[in-house]
């Protein structure tokens, strides 16, 4: 992402959907840079970025949409597994090309529909409908004008068996969190038969990385 960005120190980077900061706060570890905007709509997420003064993070509570159509000028914005929560695409790539300087980069990094998880059949077809198209964001960005390059990076997780099962109880995906409590205890039966011979599951996260220079 700190490549992919050309992150230098002089850069403000909007981190857009920050969660709970943990890309940002391990970025300005790496490089140092003039300010981070962390926005994200939920104040309890926000809570968790440390308020400390040397790390130039400012935290905004707002949804997406919302900030890019606020002024201000930016150098970077990061949209990290974000981008699905924002119905209104098309209006927020447009906005967000007024909030960056002409060379500015906007960076999309998220997990297409087709996951290759060890979750159940009924939380895989969600995933489907849940996350954003590649090829659908790739159109929107450069229908705003953007000049778009698309890579992705894979990923191999070896997980120990329970470990997992634990997080799908736990909905770490919010894909998850859109299906019913019985629809995940279903679907731990499901995975416990599917996967009853096997204590470590070993699967590939897959992120498409699509950098948009203005
Ligand atoms: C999967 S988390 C990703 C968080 C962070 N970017 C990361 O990679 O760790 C998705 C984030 O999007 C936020 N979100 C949900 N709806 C949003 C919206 N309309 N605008 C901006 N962020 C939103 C959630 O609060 C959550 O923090």
């Amino acid at each position: 992402m700190i490549e992919k960005l050309e992150l230098r120190n002089t850069d403000s980077l909007v981190d857009l959907g920050c969660g709970t900061g943990m890309y940002s706060l391990d970025i300005i570890k790496q490089v140092q840079l003039r300010k981070v905007i962390a926005v994200d709509p939920y104040p309890e997420m926000l809570k968790q970025i440390p308020e400390d003064t040397d790390s130039n993070i400012h935290t905004v509570v707002s949804d997406a949409l919302s900030f890019s159509k606020r002024p201000g000028i930016y150098d970077k914005i990061l949209i990290k597994e974000a981008v699905h929560h924002i119905p209104e695409r098309e209006k927020l790539f447009n906005c967000l090309f007024n909030r960056l300087r002409k060379g500015g980069i906007l960076l999309l990094v998220h997990v297409p529909p087709e996951v290759k998880y060890p979750l159940f059949q009924k939380a895989l077809d969600r995933c489907k409908e849940w996350h954003a198209d590649t090829d659908e964001l790739l159109e929107q960005l450069e229908n705003t004008d953007f000049q778009v390059e698309q890579d992705f990076i894979d990923y191999t997780h070896s997980i120990p068996k329970q470990k997992y099962f634990a997080m799908v109880k736990s909905c770490y995906m919010s894909a998850l969190t859109s299906l019913g409590e019985q629809e995940i205890i279903n679907g731990l039966i499901e995975m416990e038969k599917k996967y009853k011979d096997t204590k470590s599951l070993e699967f590939v996260d897959h992120f498409d990385y699509l950098k948009a220079v203005k």
